[in-house]
This record gives structure tokens, sequence and C-alpha cells, in this order.
């Protein structure tokens, strides 16, 4: 974790950075953690606590919903207060400024909207968001969300979390987000596993991965596909890859350290 950055590795990795016509810069939970955001799968991680066996699928949730409401609570603060309370971090902020100097795409498996906060202006959202609310199958928006209406949501489930809490008081904390309303159902436009990838973000991300010759991997353990292969589309069609990660090599260049300390020196490096 402390090695210190191999600077040559940051030369070459620069100078790509500078050649390129068109950069992608895919995310993972990494590029969130120095916003405080649990990554999922590091130590202490979101999915610890929460076993992907019954949280990562729509049908485990509502199960857990009717067995134990208290927990489920728990589990929607956990997701929604690191995001109603974070703000975008050294790295967002670096990535933002590549696409001052380039045409960027950001693939995001994050959903956060920290990019957006940041500044960066296309952001193909793969993994959905937690901004938006769609109809129960996905294919309508309902209606998207402040910062300000998720820290309410935030603080009715805190309190949730510690009061008697019955299935109906937390359909009813939840009901921006999820529940039934006079238009139908409603649930977070978020992907899990067994779904489809969000559309058309999903289609435009391979696009743009084939077009790139520059990729940035940033803070992403690689381990969930289809998403995963977006590094391996954009090498297998020339572009040089580039990954920001402190425990995860790869690509043609790692860039070992956190995403926040990295990518500005990165950028200023090849944009100086
Ligand atoms: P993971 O938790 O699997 O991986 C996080 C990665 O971030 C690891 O490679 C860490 O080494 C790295 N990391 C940690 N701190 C960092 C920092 N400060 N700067 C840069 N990198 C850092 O998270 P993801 O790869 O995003 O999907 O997980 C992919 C998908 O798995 C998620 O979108 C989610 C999850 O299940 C669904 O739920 C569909």
């Amino acid at each position: 974790m402390d090695t210190p950055l191999d600077n040559e590795a940051l030369n070459i990795a620069a100078w790509h950075l500078r050649e390129a016509r068109r950069v992608v810069v895919f995310t993972g939970a990494g590029v969130s953690a120095e916003s405080g955001i649990p990554t999922f799968r590091d130590d202490g991680g979101f999915w610890t606590e929460f076993p992907p066996e019954i949280y990562a699928t729509w049908k485990g949730i509502l199960r857990a919903a009717a067995k134990e409401p208290r927990r489920l609570a728990a589990f929607v603060h956990a997701v929604i207060a690191p995001i109603a309370a974070a703000e975008p971090n050294a790295g967002h902020h670096a990535i933002a400024e590549i696409g001052r100097h380039k045409p960027v795409t950001v693939i995001t498996q994050n959903i956060d909207r920290l990019h957006q906060l940041a500044g960066s202006t296309r952001v193909l959202e793969i993994h959905g968001s937690m901004y938006e609310v769609v109809s129960l199958n996905g294919q309508k928006t309902k209606r998207t969300l402040t910062q300000s209406q998720l820290k309410r949501i935030a603080e009715r489930l805190r309190r949730a979390k510690y009061g008697a809490l019955s299935l109906a008081r937390l359909l009813v904390a939840i009901r921006p987000i999820a529940g039934i309303g006079v238009t139908g159902a409603h649930r977070p436009n978020l992907v899990l596993f067994g779904d489809s990838l969000a559309e058309p973000d999903w289609s435009d991300a391979l696009k743009a991965a084939k077009e790139c010759d520059c990729l940035l991997t940033v803070g992403t353990s690689g381990l969930v596909l289809p998403a995963a292969l977006i590094p391996a589309y954009a090498k297998d069609a020339g572009a040089n890859v580039t990954t920001i990660d402190p425990g995860e090599g790869g690509g043609d260049i790692w860039l070992r350290g956190t995403a926040g300390d990295v990518l500005p020196r990165l950028v200023e490096r090849a944009f100086e």
C-alpha cells in the first residue's frame, strides 16, 4: 500500500493520456472510497456485512424485508447514508479535468453520481443510479431524487433501525424510493445480480470502449461480469490500458495507489 508510485510508469501513462484522441475512464467502488463510500470486497467491505447471496438480488431483498424488517432497514441505510453524505474527491475531480482537455467517456459501476457532481459530462451508469426511481420493471423513469431527499430517507431509516420496526413502518420510510403509489409500483434504478445492465448506457459503453485509444481503469476488482469486460474490449481494439488501484494490477501499466492520490498526479503530468 505504501509502495512509492513508479515514476517511469506515471510518465508513460501520462504520455498515453496526452496523446489519446478518445479516452475512457472505467470506474468501480474504489474511486469513491475516499469520499467515504465503502467498497464491496475490501476488508470490511459492504458484502461482508450484507452477504450478496441475500442482498444482491431483488428476490433476496424482498424475503429479507418480510422476515427481518429491521435488518433490511439497516441494509438500505448502509447503501443510502454514505451516498447521501458524499462529495466528490480529488480522483473524481481529476477525471473531470481530463474532460477539459479531451473527449472523455466515464463508464461507472457506481450508483453515487459523484462523477457528475465533480463535473464529468458524459457518464454512463451501467449499474444504474441511486438517484433514479423507476417503474417496477425498470422501463420508465418515475422521478429523479436530490441529495437532500436521499439524506432525509437515510435519517428516517437511521431512526427506524433503532425503534420497534414493523414491515409497515419500513415501507413508509422507504416509500420515496420503493413501494406502491397511485401510479403503480416503483423501485430504485439499480442493477442487481442476474439483471441486465442499464440501457442505453451499456451499449454506449461497449461502443466507447471499442473506439477509445486510452482507457484508465480505476478502483475496481474486475470480478463482476459483464462490466469487467470493458478494459479487455478496449485492449482488443488497440487501446492502451492503465490501472489505478492500490490492490489490483492489470492492463499495460499499473499505477499502484489510491484514486485521490494517483489521478491528480497523472492528470497534472499529462497536461501540465
Ligand atoms: P470491489 O469492492 O469489488 O473492488 C474495489 C476495488 O477498489 C479493489 O480493487 C480495491 O483495491 C480498490 N480500491 C480500494 N480503495 C481504493 C482507492 N482509495 N482508490 C482506488 N482504488 C481503491 O468494487 P467494484 O469492482 O466496483 O455490482 O465491484 C463491482 C460490482 O460488484 C459493483 O458495481 C456491485 C458489486 O456487486 C452490483 O451490485 C451489480
